[in-house]
């Protein structure tokens, strides 16, 4: 007999924000996310039948599905049920309904990985209430398969592991080829600064599926399993291929190095030389990667002209959402409005601050 389900659990998830190391994750690279202070919780109360039933903040009515009988239908209880589907193609089979509550302060399309953090938040919640012997990797990957498998976005594994490992103190330099990750401490003497900038994204929308496919394109052209397995070396090789293929890649191989590059500069403070990282991802993001927009690129080109910043550049999957801004230490704040505020009037956008979060 499997121990009785703990009829009510709490638990929660961060978003995260990306420091460095944009779509290199579904190329086996490498990644530099932290986990920022908003956070996805739930509460989820065993029923003993096999029903589920989930109650979001944003949406008057409940929605319901049956386990075992788990049908996309293109909104956000597909997360939820993506999730009981992967627990059972894994074999949990010991899942059994229950009431879901959620709440989240990580703002959706905000680039910030909203659906991770409700994925892992609803996985540790599962987790806790059935018993299951799942550790925090297996977790990640399980909300990445239930992302890729059921509701249908090709993601890399970056978000679920933020979501699951990272905390607000360090980055999680992550190898997502090995998963092999090392926690780096944010320097001390520099302030994060996280704006959304008021033009939501759609990760499941069919520009991100196109860049992957673009990607795995380009290995197959070059003859490598995946572009990380590429260097420098490799970047006269890449430049002959087909445009656009030849500027993906060129993005991804450039990108790998930059997250290595900016690994040393963290561990050595030297945040002008991460600055710099900051300003070349960005543009090799809008120019080679093209996932960025007119307002976003005005938003870090405010935030680089600041002079109490040291870089800035989009952050996530792109085609909107926020910008990471490493900026003086004890003047992420007043450099946080200020930019906001000139973007504001600039874009006739409704940006936010996120990070640092309101006092
Ligand atoms: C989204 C995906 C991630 C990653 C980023 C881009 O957030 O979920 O897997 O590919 O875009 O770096």
């Amino acid at each position: 007999m499997p121990p009785a389900p703990i009829s009510r659990v709490r638990a929660a998830a961060p978003g995260r924000v990306n420091l460095i190391g944009e779509h290199t994750d579904y190329n086996g690279g490498f990644v530099l996310p932290t986990a920022i202070p908003q956070r996805t919780r739930v509460e989820l109360v065993a029923r003993g039948d096999r029903r589920v039933t989930a109650h979001s903040a944003n949406t008057a009515e409940a929605d319901t599905y049956t386990l075992g009988d788990e049908r996309r239908r293109g909104d956000w209880l597909d997360y939820v049920q993506g999730l009981t589907w992967a627990l059972r193609e894994k074999g949990f089979v010991e899942v059994g309904g229950f009431e879901l509550h959620v709440t989240s302060d990580v703002p959706l399309g905000g680039g910030l990985s909203s659906s991770a953090s409700l994925e892992v938040a609803v996985l540790r919640a599962i987790r806790d209430a059935f018993g299951l012997e799942l550790d925090d990797l297996s977790l990640a990957r399980l909300g990445q398969l239930a992302e890729n498998e059921f509701v249908g976005a090709r993601s890399g594994i970056m978000d679920q592991m933020a979501a699951s490992l990272a905390d607000e103190s360090t980055a999680l330099f992550l190898d997502t080829r090995s998963l092999e990750f090392r926690r780096v401490p944010l320097p001390a003497e520099a302030d994060l600064v996280v704006i959304h900038s008021g033009v939501a994204h759609e990760i499941s929308g069919g520009d991100y599926n196109t860049r992957r496919a673009e990607c795995e394109e380009a290995a197959r052209q070059l003859g490598v399993p995946q572009l990380r397995d590429l260097t420098h070396a490799d970047l006269t090789r890449v430049e002959r291929l087909p445009d656009p293929l030849g500027r993906r890649a060129r993005h991804v191989v450039t990108e790998d190095e930059r997250v290595l590059e900016a690994v040393a500069a963290l561990e050595r403070a030297d945040l002008p030389r991460l600055g710099e990282l900051f300003r070349a991802s960005h543009n090799s993001m809008r120019d080679d990667f093209e996932v960025s927009v007119p307002d976003v690129d005005r938003l870090v080109e405010l935030a680089q002209a600041d002079e109490d910043v040291y870089g800035a550049r989009m952050t996530g999957g792109g085609f909107g959402g926020s910008v990471v801004i490493l900026a003086r230490r004890g003047q992420g704040r007043a450099a946080g409005e200020r930019i906001a505020r000139a973007y504001a009037e600039q874009s006739g956008r409704n940006p936010t601050l996120l990070v640092p979060p309101p006092a």
